[in-house]
């Protein structure tokens, strides 16, 4: 049995320009979706898989995510007195476990990888799960749960990938695969952000991934690439030329970038679309906007 994964690392220290003026104030990470924050749907991913301790790297001006996931003594007095079972029962799930949730600083942008090279201490020399909270992926079971069943069977490292059209891989880290095992799904390559003509396939890294602690040794030796920022592929691409195994897990549930104004608008759509008090009138709405 390969070394359980227990903690999971959500660098979350982003500056979110992308969602500005929405993000002076309000980190990227907590702007709802439907009625939570993009970040506690993919805590929850986590808190499935059977993540124990979540390590946020966070940054100056994201406090707020601290509190959010801490517990809310007033509130849920309040809600008790009213007689809100419902809305207690919500605000207690979202609160991480006293002493389960840390938080380590990332100093400046430098790049996801070296975001996540800030966790090492916290880490230390176990095995440990990655996912990037800008990427809203919806299946029952989770991401992440399919990744530890894959994990359990082959250790090592394991890295969601889907495929996306061809001309949208220059936007993300894409993976090749051993062509001669293609059931074993084995990577044999990964490469940060490709022109679409070097793009060894149109397999995408979505955002979730489980790693053995010697990256951190490689993280330490990656020097800034696409970007000009230190990349998680790049030292993943490292590990795996010294003989690390990495293996993909498919993802065919639904993905949905948050990072971005459109996939943020398609996550609020089709998650109303799910719930059951605002699907009828949102189901409404859009087929009066499709009429006219
Ligand atoms: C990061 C990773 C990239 C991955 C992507 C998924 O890129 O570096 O490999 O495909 O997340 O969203 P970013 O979106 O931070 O540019």
């Amino acid at each position: 049995m390969p070394k359980p994964v227990r903690k999971a690392v959500f660098p979350v220290a982003g500056l979110g320009t992308r969602f500005l003026p929405a993000t002076r104030a309000v980190p990227k990470e907590l702007v709802p979706v439907l009625d939570r924050p993009v970040l506690q749907w993919v805590v929850e991913e986590a808190k499935e898989a059977g993540i124990e301790e979540f390590i946020f790297v966070t940054a100056r001006g994201k406090e707020a995510i601290a509190d959010h996931f801490d517990a809310h003594p007033e509130l849920e007095q309040t809600l008790a007195a009213r007689g809100k079972d419902d809305l207690l029962k919500a605000v207690r799930a979202a609160a991480i476990p006293a002493g389960k949730a840390i938080y380590v600083r990332q100093d400046a942008p430098k790049g996801l990888g070296h975001a996540i090279a800030c966790a090492a201490a916290v880490v230390g020399d176990e095995p440990f799960a990655v996912l990037l909270p800008d990427m809203l992926m919806r299946a029952e079971p989770g991401c992440l749960t399919g990744m530890m069943d894959r994990y359990a069977q082959t250790g090592g490292n394991i890295i969601a990938v889907e495929e996306v059209p061809r001309e949208e891989v220059h936007r993300y880290g894409v993976v090749a695969l051993d062509e001669n095992a293609p059931e074993a799904l084995r990577i044999t390559a990964m490469v940060e952000k490709p022109p679409v003509e070097e793009a060894p396939s149109n397999l995408i890294i979505s955002g979730r991934y489980i790693l053995q602690p010697d990256i951190f040794d490689h993280l330490a030796q990656t020097t800034p690439g696409a970007g000009g920022e230190i990349q998680i592929t790049d030292a993943m691409q490292r590990a795996l030329t010294a003989g690390a195994p990495y293996h993909a897990w498919r993802f065919t549930g639904e993905t949905f970038d948050c990072g971005v104004k459109l996939g943020f608008l398609l996550a609020n759509f089709a998650f109303g679309l799910a719930d059951a008090e605002t699907a009828p009138a949102l189901r409404a709405y859009a087929e009066r906007l499709l009429r006219d």
